[in-house]
């Protein structure tokens, strides 16, 4: 997501469950064959398995953008071909290229020569009058005659005029009998099932019609539910780490990027939501938001953060002590 799962955002999300696919924001194939790839690709080894999304409608510049990726050690590529933003209109990528298959049928042949990584794409059910199912279904198998085998479906259509990123994640109905048909009908493809999901029960039921669930807002802003992802989905029962744990493990990470140059606030920014709906959440985010940007803030802001997080909890423990003798 633009903005949000750098690689900060990505190393802390990865604490919180060892096995679930992370994906970077788009990369433009403009950026990485013209800018400092580098730079844009940096990532750690902890974060794995993490996948490079890629936006861009050229199959040389795809294929190139995608051995680039390659070689800096991503576990997959995906295209994007949801994104509606005026942007990346402009630029003939993103949502719109779903009309147009052939080509995106021929920059899929062209990344999947340059690569050994699996390919995959990350779509909409369809854009403004082309959201038919039978539209999605052609878009597909010419998709997967080209050898896409992995389908992540966000399952809402694009507006191309007149809504706004944002509203397009919003407005358009969710249609997840777009996605379960697409997995009755294709059962060899792998359909991941993308767009409202908020908790993990829900995904659980998602995944009786689907391969997979990919989790967007909710996971960032409530990163914790998390936590369950290994034990739930990848029957990998370690110990369920604490919030306050979590926050422990990223500290050596936190000291060692803050002496590489990084600012508190561009990691901390990342971690507001840890305490989402337990008492002190809102001392954590106040706290890690007033005192996070200031500069030379280190990890002694964090610390202090938790603290005002457990003094939360201890005066909620004592006015429940009280209310029980009141009782
Ligand atoms: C801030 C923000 C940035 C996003 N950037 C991307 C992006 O770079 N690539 C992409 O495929 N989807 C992007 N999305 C869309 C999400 O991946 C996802 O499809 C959408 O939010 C619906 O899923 P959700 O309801 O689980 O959030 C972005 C969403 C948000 C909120």
């Amino acid at each position: 997501m633009m903005e949000w799962t750098d690689r900060h955002c990505r190393y802390f999300l990865r604490q919180l469950s060892h096995h679930c696919l992370l994906y970077t924001e788009m990369m433009t194939t403009a950026a990485l064959l013209h800018g400092n790839p580098g730079r844009l690709l940096q990532f750690d080894p902890a974060e794995h398995p993490v996948a490079l999304q890629l936006g861009g409608s050229q199959p040389d510049e795809l294929a190139e953008a995608a051995r680039i990726g390659e070689a800096h050690g991503y576990d997959e590529i995906n295209l994007n071909l949801g994104c509606p933003s005026d942007r990346v209109q402009f630029g003939r990528f993103g949502a719109c290229l779903m009309a147009e298959p052939e080509r995106v049928a021929t920059c899929i042949t062209a990344m999947r020569r340059a690569v050994a990584l699996p390919v995959s794409v990350k779509t909409r059910i369809g854009i403004d009058a082309q959201d038919s199912y039978e539209h999605l279904y052609r878009f597909v198998d010419r998709l997967a005659q080209a050898g896409c085998s992995t389908f992540i479906v966000h399952a809402r259509k694009a507006i191309l005029t007149g809504l706004s990123p944002k509203e397009n994640r919003n407005i358009p109905e969710l249609k997840y009998d777009y996605v379960y048909r697409l997995k009755q009908d294709f059962p060899v493809l792998e359909i991941i099932l993308n767009g409202g999901v908020s908790n993990l029960d829900d995904a659980t039921a998602q995944l009786g019609h689907v391969d997979g669930i990919m989790l967007g807002r909710e996971a960032y802003h409530n990163p914790y539910l998390l936590a369950e992802v290994d034990g739930r989905f990848f029957n990998d029962n370690h110990p369920l780490p604490t919030r306050a744990g979590i926050v422990q493990r990223m500290l050596p990470y936190i000291e060692r990027e803050l002496q590489a140059g990084a600012e508190l606030k561009h990691i901390t920014r990342h971690m507001l939501g840890l305490f989402q709906g337990v008492p002190g959440a809102r001392a954590w985010r106040r706290h890690l938001s007033h005192h996070g940007p200031r500069a030379g803030a280190g990890t002694e802001v964090i610390l202090a953060a938790l603290e005002a997080v457990a003094e939360v909890g201890a005066r909620d423990h004592d006015s429940a002590e009280i209310m029980q003798h009141h009782a």
